[in-house]
């Protein structure tokens, strides 16, 4: 893999994608277009716990400024389009929000720049694509191409599109692709010629649903993730990333690694009852 490209950008893919070839992207980007959702209105607080088990941070530019500490030392995936937000018809009308000089003086590992394929804009998201693609590739800074849907390509999340959408984005230069996982995903990574992350897509009903879009990723050829809301929304947060974690790079099977996030909530349910007694008691202690 990446044997035709130059030491720098070698150096920086190996930020995101770990020497067992498999890659952990917590995607923390989505204030870029939803503002302060759930789970992230405070980015520093909300990732704390979950840095040591990740490979690398996807994020916007801003956020990096204000909620990353300079001394982390894992990858970061910079945010390169944008330009929609929720409160517009819909979100494909994007433009380049970074150069790749910017990214590389923010100490970059690569930029992702999202494409709506087949949407009202997508001449103008495959060009952002090209022209970051052209631009990065002075720095030898890899880019990110995610396959975006909107709400106009809501029901596009299947096989047929989803191939058609990673190849282009493929030819047309990225150096990883980021897409969902779809039933028949083995043909999308079969004729996709550059590693394939999945999204996570809107919160799952259960912890064993989201080890298991992960496990059937792995299993039909993705390198990982790169997951949000269903790690940062969900009640614990630390415990499911560990899950995650364990699928990817230990090879662990749903069961196993379900147990092992049951485990990590259990424990972080008896210290939070724990400190609220303690806290109880202290109270009470001074009453009498
Ligand atoms: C939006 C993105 C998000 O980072 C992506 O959707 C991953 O987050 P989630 O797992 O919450 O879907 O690239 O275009």
């Amino acid at each position: 893999m990446f044997d035709n490209v130059g030491w720098g950008k070698k150096k920086r893919l190996s930020q995101i994608i770990a020497g067992d070839g498999r890659a952990v992207m917590l995607a923390i980007d989505h204030g870029y277009f939803m503002g302060a959702t759930h789970g992230m209105e405070r980015p520093a607080e909300a990732i704390k716990d979950l840095l040591p088990h990740v490979d690398s941070l996807m994020l916007s530019p801003g956020i990096v400024r204000n909620s990353v500490r300079p001394d982390f030392g894992r990858g970061m995936v910079l945010r390169a389009s944008g330009g929609n937000t929720i409160l517009d018809p819909d979100i494909d009308d994007e433009s380049l929000i970074l150069t790749a000089k910017e990214a590389v003086r923010l100490n970059a590992s690569a930029v992702a720049v999202s494409v709506f394929v087949g949407a009202e804009h997508s001449h103008q998201t495959i060009i952002n694509l090209t022209d970051m693609i052209t631009d990065a590739a002075q720095y030898d800074l890899p880019v990110l191409g995610v396959t975006a849907v909107g709400k106009a390509l809501k029901d596009k999340k299947e096989k047929r599109y989803l191939t058609h959408a990673s190849r282009l984005v493929a030819e047309l230069g990225a150096d990883i692709v980021k897409t969902y996982y779809c039933e028949g995903f083995e043909e999308v990574v079969a004729k996709t010629p550059v590693p394939i992350v999945v999204a996570g897509g809107p919160r799952l009903d259960t912890y064993e649903d989201v080890l298991t879009l992960c496990y059937n990723a792995i299993q039909m050829g993705a390198i990982g993730v790169d997951m949000g809301r269903n790690i940062w929304q969900s009640d614990y947060p630390a415990a499911i990333v560990q899950g995650v974690n364990a699928v990817i790079h230990k090879n662990f099977k749903v069961k196993e690694a379900l147990q092992l996030v049951e485990s990590l909530c259990n424990e972080a349910t008896r210290r939070k009852e724990y400190s609220v007694e303690t806290a109880q008691d202290i109270k009470d202690s001074k009453v009498h």
